[in-house]
């Protein structure tokens, strides 16, 4: 025990240690009402609290269990879900009444269903908290109403609190449950109903502590074992030396257990428990299970290759805020279950790993007719020794950011090649993840938000058929499609977005489903690489443009931006992705830092003075691809204009979208000498302005300001928050002060940066697939903004920038797509 202890403490030190993870940033991010995302909502003023789901089998329709009544929601509709039938089951008066008078709350005594399960063809098995005295009913599926029988008592079905969790599960019209069954929420029992014949009802023996306080979180049948599988946290009391340790566990029982005769007379024989070990080497457990689903293994692999996606958070605050996904293989679980068991000392209720001879194997099915000395061997030893390791005795994922509450698990065969796991994970903060396991780790296809305030009780329920995720929460029920492939314009995003579910095809020249297709489509799940992908259709070409479009001769100068001399100016550059790097560039000169303020959100920020005007371009790289987002041409106000007919309707402002740019019909060609690579050094916190008469207090150039502009005579700058501040012309040793402030500031950020570096080298194998991306937050509130630009963006792929930078010599500047009169660019054929 004592090795154990300081091994515990060792681990626990080095967990302290690596609490170096790297973010894991969604590519794109759809926030509520998004139109990317479209997403259909339930919700009506009588329905609250819709946290159970139950898909027909047909999938078209969602049985829901909310309080005070079941619903059945018609979700066969593509364009909205609408309520085929409500079932109104709520407590009387008298029982409201005995509720508030046993002191619980008003708002806790209505009925919340807990348990919803199909029993058979017709029947929907139901139980609700019924004010604190749970009941139970069968409900006609296709009527939604309560049969003939009366509602029978659900103690031990469905917890008395709506705040317990309990899991439930029907097999063969048999109910197998845990839950706590007492009112005061200590009695907590593992159990069989509804059984008939020789199949008795079933319950733990609970003279010895089969469980320890735990929480049910879910169940599982495998049909190949005959053994159902329940997933619960509970105190690991064989760490007697941590106070309260929480462990996860996976317990199982057969189906076919009918009891023992003597021994163990109506109880289980058959219930063993192992610990689920949610933990790389040397680092701090995430030790407390919050959803498991099962994964079926792919088509004709055997059922030993079943997973179970579990998502695990940590009961310690060092890694609070922070959740890990790891999944469990059938066959360790079964070879766990066949190992060696631990001992309980039945006098001091200690466990020790002595090693007792084997009389039978705990966990095995079919001992209903063996010898007492058998049964009471089992009904001693039930906990396995050895742990449940998780599958490359590794972590799926880690978020240090997110606390994962709930996870959905599908497999995406694409057409012709291997499948990939695709996870959705609902976030705390109302947000769906979607996740594809790639051999480097996790990548974050996308979020999509789909509620707003945060939701005590909600549940996930995927609908493969129908390529749709259901979300229930206290608010009403959420539809999410599962993809929406056409989000991406061109065949650069669609193969950057690394979505298993879409793949460009050429001949359409659309971002299409990639499930359900024998087509040849532009796609690169596990590494994104977008020149093989696109290029690999023999259709594709570069002169392939439609027949509204320019021919590739005349192509745009980029946007005007007129300016006054002395003129603070912001160029924007739009954002695909979350994933991207912004840097721009100018023909023919360098972007001194000096001049140039290069802001978090991809904008440059610059003074225009005469050597500052000309053409600006963004180029953003994702995956080591690069595509121009913007193109700007900055130009003196009055000065006479190359572009004759275009720049009459520019629009006079400085940030000017990219909606306009480049992408503007009729726009004329000129000679741009584009240079070769310049990088801009982001600079986030110093600007130096450039030598003007103007000078500025540079702390207030926060991240806030949108554009300056300093009018002649008056020395104002004006910021969007309203704030002005006064410029002082003369002699001032504010420049100096800079200076000085920010050497100091960048001798302590190298000195942390070495720092941080030597300890990021050691958890280099992290789950991140893109490193150093943008904080989170700073890209929410990019997000809209990205996602009014999407339809219009101009984009060029790297093909096109090559033929920019070929077509120097030949006067060609380069070949942009126009934007077609809706407004919206065409996708662009690549
Ligand atoms: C998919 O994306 C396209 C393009 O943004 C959008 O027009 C459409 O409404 C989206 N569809 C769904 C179902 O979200
Ligand atoms: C479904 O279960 C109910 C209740 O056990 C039973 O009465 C009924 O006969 C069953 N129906 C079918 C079609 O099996
Ligand atoms: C168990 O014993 C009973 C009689 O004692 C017998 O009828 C039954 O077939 C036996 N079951 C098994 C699985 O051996
Ligand atoms: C029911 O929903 C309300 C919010 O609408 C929430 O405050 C309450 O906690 C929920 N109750 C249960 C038992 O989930």
């Amino acid at each position: 025990m004592e090795y154990h202890s300081l091994m515990y403490l060792t681990v626990a030190f080095l967990g302290l240690l690596s609490q170096c993870l790297t973010r894991l940033t969604p590519r794109v991010s759809f926030p509520m009402g998004s139109p990317g995302r479209l997403l259909n909502r339930f919700s009506s003023a009588d329905v609250s609290n819709t946290t159970m789901l139950l898909l027909s089998e047909d999938q078209n329709t969602l049985y829901v269990g909310s309080r005070d009544a079941v619903l059945a929601l018609d979700v066969s509709q593509r364009e909205a879900i609408t309520m085929k039938n409500k079932l109104d089951w709520s407590p009387s008066e008298t029982d409201l009444e005995q509720c508030s008078m046993k002191g619980k709350k008003m708002s806790d005594c209505p009925n919340f269903i807990r348990v919803l399960q199909f029993l058979n063809a017709t029947y929907i098995y139901a139980c609700g908290t019924f004010a604190f005295s749970p009941r139970c009913t069968y409900i006609n599926s296709k009527t939604l109403t309560m049969t003939s029988l009366k509602p029978e008592e659900g103690r031990g079905r469905c917890p008395y609190d709506p705040y317990q969790r309990n899991t439930a599960i029907t097999v063969d019209g048999e109910l197998y449950t845990g839950t706590v069954a007492d009112y005061r929420g200590n009695r907590p029992v593992i159990s069989r109903h509804l059984s008939e014949g020789s199949h008795v009802d079933l319950k733990l023996d609970d003279t010895l502590g089969w469980l320890e306080d735990p929480t049910f979180i879910s169940s599982s049948f495998i049909p190949s074992e005959e053994k159902i599988y329940f997933f619960f946290s509970e105190v690991g009391r064989e760490y007697d030396f941590i106070d309260k340790f929480i462990v996860s566990r996976i317990a199982q029982i057969c189906t076919t257990d009918v009891g023992g005769q003597r021994t163990l007379q109506r109880r289980w024989t058959t219930f063993a428990k192992a610990q689920l070990l949610c933990q790389s080497d040397n680092e701090l457990p995430y030790n407390v299970i919050q959803d498991v689903v099962t994964l079926p293994p792919p088509e004709g692999a055997p059922a030993d290759d079943t997973l179970f996606y579990g998502i695990f958070t940590s009961q310690w605050s060092v890694n609070s805020g922070q959740s890990a996904v790891c999944s469990f293989r059938l066959s360790d679980i079964k070879l766990v279950f066949s190992g060696n068991y631990k001992v309980l000392n039945r006098d001091t209720l200690r466990w020790s790993t002595r090693v007792q001879e084997k009389v039978a194997n705990p966990g095995e099915c079919g001992l209903h007719n063996a010898s007492d000395n058998t049964l009471r061997f089992v009904k001693e030893n039930f906990l396995a020794d050895d742990s449940v390791r998780p599958v490359g005795r590794s972590l799926t994922m880690v978020s240090p950011d997110q606390y994962y509450s709930h996870l959905v698990a599908q497999r995406v065969k694409i057409a012709n090649k291997r499948d990939y796991t695709v996870l959705f994970l609902l976030t705390e903060s109302g947000y769906l993840h979607k996740a594809v396991l790639l051999e480097k780790g996790a990548h974050i296809i996308e979020e999509v938000q789909v509620f707003e305030k945060p939701q005590t009780v909600k549940n996930l329920q995927l609908s493969i058929s129908k390529s749709m995720v259901f979300v229930g929460t206290s608010e009403g029920v959420v539809r999410v499609p599962t993809a929406n492939c056409s989000f991406y314009w061109n065949c650069v995003q669609c193969v950057l977005a690394r979505d298993p579910f879409c793949g460009w095809d050429p001949t359409r020249r659309a971002c299409v489903d990639a499930t359900n297709t024998e087509a040849s489509l532009g796609q690169d799940v596990d590494t994104g690489n977008v020149e093989e992908a696109c290029n690999s259709g023999p259709l594709i070409t570069r002169a392939r443009f439609g027949p509204n479009k320019l021919p590739p001769s005349t192509c745009p100068a980029g946007e005007l931006v007129s300016v006054s001399l002395n003129e603070v100016v912001r160029l924007q550059c739009p954002a695909a992705s979350q994933l991207a790097r912004r840097v721009w560039e100018r023909p023919n000169s360098r972007l001194s830092p000096d001049l140039y303020l290069n802001l978090e959100d991809g904008s440059l920020n610059f003074v225009a003075t005469p050597a500052t005007l000309g053409h600006y371009l963004c180029v953003a790289t994702e995956n080591g691809y690069q595509q121009t987002m913007a193109i700007y041409q900055v130009k003196q106000k009055g000065s006479p204009t190359p572009q004759t007919a275009a720049s009459a309707n520019q629009p006079q402002t400085h940030q000017s979208s990219v909606t306009h740019a480049a992408a503007r019909p009729g726009m004329p060609t000129s000679m741009v000498n584009w240079p070769k690579r310049t990088e801009t050094r982001q600079r986030e916190t110093q600007p130096k302005l450039p030598p003007s008469n103007t000078r500025v207090t540079t702390g207030l150039l926060g991240r806030d300001f949108t554009m300056w502009a300093e009018e002649s005579g008056k020395k104002e700058v004006q910021l969007r928050n309203g704030e002005s501040l006064l410029l002082s012309r003369g002699p001032c040793y504010l420049k100096e002060l800079v200076v000085v402030s920010v050497l100091l500031v960048l001798c302590f950020s190298v000195l942390i940066m070495m720092l941080l570096y030597t300890i990021k080298q050691r958890c280099r194998s992290r789950t991140a697939p893109q490193a150093s991306t943008p904080t989170r937050d700073s890209n929410r509130g990019t997000s809209v903004e990205r996602e009014a630009l999407r339809g219009s963006q101009s984009v060029r792929n790297k093909r096109n920038r090559q033929a920019m930078h070929s077509g120097q010599e030949n006067g060609v500047v380069c070949s942009e797509a126009p934007k077609g009169s809706n407004g919206h660019l065409p996708n662009t054929p690549f």
